[in-house]
């Protein structure tokens, strides 16, 4: 199976968060790595770092997110949350003996990818826009879209 590969594609171009999802990223690498040489204990051992590391990461992008008042703050914080929880539930279940290393992997994968690409570069413009203190900060036109057509959607 093909590993991720950092590119420019991942950036998001606020330095502390690309330097935290390419840590992340690494990680994942490494998670797959110990799955394919059969190296279980250091798969969950990994699997333990990357929730950490993630939970530190998930907390210093929401302070980012509300420092910059962005609107869809909620809504990424319960992604994050289900991620960190869908993980702990995998590591849990490994340390009990299962063998979850592989759906672990499957799962955090394709997550981490999409939620870079997507939810992540949703808010880069407005915290960067935040962030230089220029124009005030708008959300992108797929958001103010959706926003605009159901109103009382969930923020
Ligand atoms: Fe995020």
């Amino acid at each position: 199976m093909p590993k991720i590969t950092w590119s420019e594609k991942l950036e998001i171009g606020i330095a502390s968060i690309d330097e935290q999802h390419h840590r992340i990223i690494d990680l994942i690498n490494e998670l797959q790595d110990h799955i394919e040489s059969g190296g279980l204990v250091l798969a969950n051992q990994t699997l333990h770092t990357l929730i950490e590391y993630k939970t530190f990461h998930c907390a210093h992008e929401e302070e980012l997110l509300q420092q910059a008042g962005f609107p869809l703050l909620k809504p990424h914080k319960r992604a994050h949350s289900e991620y960190i929880k869908e993980c702990t539930v995998f590591h849990r279940r490994a340390e009990q003996g299962e063998y979850t290393a592989h759906k672990a992997l499957a799962f955090v994968k394709p997550w981490m990818v999409k939620h870079i690409r997507g939810e992540d570069m949703d808010y880069a413009e407005y915290v960067k826009r935040h962030q230089a203190g220029g124009e005030s900060p708008t959300l992108p036109w797929h958001l103010r879209t959706l926003n605009r057509l159901f109103p009382n959607r969930e923020k």
